[in-house]
């Protein structure tokens, strides 16, 4: 009810008066004042007025579920959105519920993360300074070997994203990370189930540095956020309207094939493309020159020894790029 409430107020050109509200959703209206007292409580700012009733002056930069459904109207993708405010890993909270039998297009997002996990077993700094947390739950009638680009199409819509939202050109860090010039702004997870050649569940899990104001030691050198990159801060849930509606749109398309076109617009954005790069194999560390990224979304490397590799996942180091 309280939610409901504020989408009420969120709408309203100007005050909305306690009558309209008791009669809209049915509640008395020291019931609609105990909402708006509560709404109060957890940051909205909304100014009373005799006679008037209620008008909403200005938000926390929270993330509502209410109102995250409602601007996704129409969408498979979050259209079911669960918004918590503190978990250990949204990855893991979606392996939760998809193993009780959540569906397609779920998503995840959370204020703060105790665990959050980055690849290579790292850890993900996520202590509600300001960044976007959530994971994806896909269920693609696809096998493995079918889904091997899926979070370099992940990344291309999130650097559509940031390139709309904010006018700023972000780049994909092949395979799993979106940069803005050198430095660090969104990482990816992607976790998947799979019994021989049947996708049980994909999870993508995505980190954003949204309004984070600093970064611990030993990432500041490479992380950014929206908001050191702009000066200003940034809505977090326009933005992750925005970001949502552009993996519907790239996953959507990706779900019935990924063409030759789809991949070249991938290289465009791709900074690692025709950089020195190094990679580490077996832990032996192979230098060469990223030149090509193959239909299966695999990077090709031309190496210093003048042999071309195929790689599809692993540590890969981009020499101008943190
Ligand atoms: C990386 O760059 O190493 C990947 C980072 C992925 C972080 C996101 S934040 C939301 C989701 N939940 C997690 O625990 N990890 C991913």
């Amino acid at each position: 009810m309280k939610d409901k409430i504020l989408l009420a107020l969120k709408e309203a050109d100007g005050y909305l008066s306690g009558e309209q509200l008791s009669g809209r959703f049915g509640i008395t209206r020291s019931a609609v004042w105990k909402h708006i007292v509560k709404l109060k409580e957890e940051g909205y700012c909304i100014h009373s007025m005799r006679n008037r009733g209620y008008r909403l002056e200005s938000e926390p930069d929270i993330l509502n579920q209410t109102s995250l459904r409602c601007a996704l109207k129409g969408q498979w993708l979050g259209q079911n959105l669960i918004t918590m405010k503190t978990v250990d890993s949204t990855n893991e909270e979606i392996k939760r519920l998809a193993r009780q039998g959540a569906e397609n297009g779920l998503v995840v997002a959370a204020e703060e993360q105790t665990a959050g996990k980055g690849r290579f077993s790292r850890t993900w700094s996520s202590e509600g300074n300001g960044g976007l947390y959530f994971s994806l739950l896909l269920r693609p009638e696809l096998t493995p070997a079918e889904i091997s680009s899926i979070t370099l199409t992940a990344g291309y819509a999130v650097c559509l994203a940031i390139r709309e939202y904010i006018s700023l050109p972000a780049a994909i860090k092949w395979p799993n990370d979106v940069i803005i010039g050198r430095k660090k702004v969104c990482g990816m997870l992607t976790e998947m189930a799979a019994q021989s050649d049947k996708i049980d569940y994909i999870i993508i899990g995505i980190g954003v540095n949204v309004n984070n104001a600093s970064f611990p030691e030993v990432i500041a050198k490479k992380a950014t956020s929206l908001f050191l990159e702009t000066g200003h801060t940034v809505n977090r849930e326009e933005f992750f309207v925005c970001v949502l509606r552009h993996l519907e749109k790239a996953l959507s398309h990706f779900m019935v094939s990924v063409s030759i076109e789809d991949i070249e617009e991938f290289k465009q954005l791709c900074a690692t493309m025709g950089r020195e790069v190094t990679l580490e194999r077996s832990g032996q560390l192979i230098k060469g020159k990223a030149c090509d990224i193959s239909p299966k979304g695999e990077l090709i490397i031309l190496t210093d020894e003048g042999e071309q590799l195929t790689v599809n996942s692993g540590e890969v180091t981009v020499q101008g790029i943190y």
